[in-house]
């Protein structure tokens, strides 16, 4: 449940939201992926459509239900993420939630590599993939108003953030750690920093969905200011 169910403080705007991992093929049965549950993308997709927002949500492949009142285009690699990405634009917000992988095989096969009798393992070339949050984050002609990104680490959290901040020409990073013992993984709930040119405030450990909640009233906030 949202903890905005009144006050539609995004009504008229609109936002693309990524999600979840991207699957890059390596043949037909098999691929690289990141690790993400796309539990707080979702949810920061549903708490923006709940105030009052049309709501683009590009997803790689989850478990978790499509939301409710948001319009989903389910992609698998990074690649076709950026494309439909792209292609939702112009919008007034983009909050690029998803666990992209950073590499894809260079060329994937299109028959099943199987194991040689004898011999050593298939050595995979991989090629950089596009980077998303960056595109927006530089885009000349249309870039929204407000483009926040998120870092998971598991060393040196802020440090990090702020190199991403800059490089991928964001507002905001929603920094958070990933380190195993914290089971932010996967789990319910997350602890995160919001980073932002400005300075950056620590939020205490809560649930993903209110981390949604939270970051929408932030952007709602930031989008009311006049531009400067
Ligand atoms: N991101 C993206 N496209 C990519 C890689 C990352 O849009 N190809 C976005 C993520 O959705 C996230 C932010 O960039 O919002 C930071 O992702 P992260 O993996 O932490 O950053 P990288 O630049 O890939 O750095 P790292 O070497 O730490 O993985
Ligand atoms: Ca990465």
């Amino acid at each position: 449940p949202a903890l905005i169910s009144g006050p539609k403080v995004l009504a008229g705007r609109r936002v693309i939201v990524t999600s979840g991992p991207t699957h890059e093929p390596i043949d037909p049965v098999r691929y690289l992926a990141n690790r993400s549950s796309g539990r707080q993308g979702h949810a920061i997709a549903t708490a923006c459509a709940a105030a009052g927002a049309d709501v683009t949500l590009v997803s790689g492949p989850v478990t978790v239900p499509d939301p409710a009142g948001v319009r989903t285009i389910a992609v698998e690699t990074a690649s076709q993420m950026l494309e439909a990405v792209e292609a939702s634009l112009p919008a007034d917000v983009a909050v690029m939630a998803a666990a992209v992988a950073d590499w894809r095989v260079a060329s994937a096969s299109e028959r099943k590599l199987k194991k040689p009798a004898d011999g050593a393992p298939p050595v995979l070339e991989l090629v950089e993939n596009p980077d998303i949050l960056a595109t927006i984050g530089r885009h000349h002609t249309l870039r929204p108003r407000l483009v926040v990104g998120f870092a998971a680490e598991t060393d040196d959290l802020l440090e990090n953030a702020l190199s991403k901040l800059a490089r991928k020409g964001a507002d905001f990073i929603v920094a958070n750690d990933v380190s195993p013992a914290t089971g932010v993984m996967g789990g319910e709930a997350n602890t995160v920093r919001i980073v932002t040119p400005d300075g950056n405030e620590e939020w205490p450990k809560m649930s993903k969905i209110e981390v949604a909640d939270r970051l929408v009233a932030r952007i709602a906030a930031s989008l009311d200011k006049p531009e400067s």
